[in-house]
């Protein structure tokens, strides 16, 4: 079971959206069964795929507190083969009800861990630094970190891989990896161009070859609850997503 999680402390830089399309990628056409578990108060990779999620009361916040189990928690969508642990607002609690567990950071780790029929798990991260994002870096094997191309994004990125590093060591943890940095919202200025040789330069094994640049028809999917591969299949914005969905897959598989 591979597990992908989506991290950048930034909002804003395409963690969901690539959560989302990549995990309905992988189930609908590369035969694979994924679980996407939200891990993000704000509930979006749910509401992403038309899931209801503010008056749920089994989410992954009972599952990580012990109140409810796996099968209690885990939602079958519209997708054959695709599942989600969803999220919502009572995830915001969670670092409360956790702070003085000597496990506060593996408890996400610890619930994966018993799954056992699932050939993919995509996660997603809240776009801050605490409990809850190092509960999903210390849950993932293959972290994603979608680089938007903005502003001081190398900075970020080289956070992200300190923080990691030290979760890491602190949990004894040998089977966490980065696997791809991904540029996002893509334009086509000298600043986007300089940030991409820029992170080339410092990953040259982790920049994926394909990027992402902005698309309004996977804005338009995203408020619609669909994936692009049902509202714009033949969307530039699938078609990119596409690209670097085949890319992971070509990655994973040599
Ligand atoms: N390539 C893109 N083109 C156009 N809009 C995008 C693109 N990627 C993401 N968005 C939109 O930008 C917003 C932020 O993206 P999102 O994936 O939610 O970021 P994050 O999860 O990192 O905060 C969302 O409204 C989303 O629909
Ligand atoms: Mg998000």
């Amino acid at each position: 079971m591979i597990k992908f999680a989506l991290i950048n402390e930034k909002g804003g830089s395409g963690k969901t959206t690539l959560n989302v399309n990549l995990a309905s990628y992988f189930a609908l056409f590369k035969n694979q069964r994924v679980l996407i578990v939200d891990m993000d108060p704000q509930g979006q990779s749910g509401k992403s795929l038309g899931i209801d999620v503010r008056n749920l009361d089994a989410t992954v916040y009972e599952l990580l507190t012990g109140e409810a189990r796996t099968g209690e928690v885990i939602q079958q969508t519209r997708i054959e083969s695709l599942f989600i642990i969803p999220s919502n607002k009572s995830l915001a609690n969670l670092p409360y009800k956790i702070v003085d567990d000597p496990d506060r950071d593996v408890k996400l780790r610890k619930v994966l861990s018993r799954l056992k029929n699932f050939d993919m798990v995509f996660i997603d991260s809240p776009p801050s630094l605490g409990v809850i994002s190092f509960n999903v870096m210390t849950a993932a094997n293959k972290i994603i970190v979608p680089v938007s191309l903005n502003y001081l994004s190398l900075d970020g990125t080289a956070e992200i891989m300190d923080t990691v590093e030290r979760l890491k060591k602190a949990n004894h943890l040998k089977d966490v990896e980065f696997f791809m940095l991904i540029p996002t919202m893509y334009r086509r200025t000298r600043l986007a161009s300089e940030i991409i040789s820029t992170l080339q330069k410092h990953f040259p094994q982790l920049v994926s070859r394909h990027h992402i640049s902005l698309d309004v028809k996977i804005d338009e999917a995203q408020s619609h609850g669909l994936t692009i591969w049902e509202y714009a299949p033949r969307s530039r914005g699938a078609n990119m997503i596409k690209e670097v969905a085949e890319e992971i897959w070509e990655k994973i598989k040599s």
